[in-house]
């Protein structure tokens, strides 16, 4: 695997491009879901400076906090609730380009201003979520739901 990451500047799509291959690699040949949910928190975080950038994971009945970086944050999100808990629901990626405007946002810090939250699948079901987080109004936009949505399908499953 590769444990550097290059940093490139420009628009968002030549830091996504740069970043795709640079996560396939730091992936590559590691069946650890925790180590490589870690890894593409952190190389996200790294490249892009999102405010927060993390995972919740399906257990039960619930989404649960997993590998992330930033702030702390809430631990449990119900189905439906949230942005996180209504793109688990619609199985579909949100973006939110204003969390105010967003009726049930859970806030877990009142420096976020917008969010994408991006579905997991495992075997056709929602295994979990990407949430990332901007201290900017409308940040996200159909271009991060693009990328970010590879790189999720680059993270083995397991079977
Ligand atoms: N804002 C999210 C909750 C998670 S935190 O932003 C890290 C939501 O509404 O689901």
């Amino acid at each position: 695997m590769a444990e550097d990451l290059t940093i490139v500047k420009g628009d968002k799509t030549t830091q996504y491009q740069s970043l795709l291959p640079q996560i396939a690699a730091l992936l590559e040949g590691e069946n650890d879901l925790i180590a490589n949910l870690g890894n593409v928190c952190a190389a996200l975080k790294t490249q892009f400076g999102f405010f927060w950038v993390g995972f919740y994971w399906v257990k039960n009945d619930e989404l649960v906090l997993g590998p992330f970086q930033g702030p702390v944050a809430c631990t449990r999100i119900k189905k439906g609730r949230g942005v996180c808990g209504q793109a688990w629901e619609k199985a579909a990626t949100l973006i939110v380009p204003d969390v105010e405007a967003f009726p049930g946002h859970i806030a877990c810090s009142s420096l976020s201003k917008s969010e994408i939250v991006i579905p997991v699948f495992k075997n056709g079901l929602v295994c979990g979520v990407l949430d990332v987080d901007s201290e900017f109004l409308n940040h996200f936009d159909e271009t991060d739901a693009l990328y970010l949505e590879k790189i999720l399908h680059l993270i083995p499953m397991g079977n």
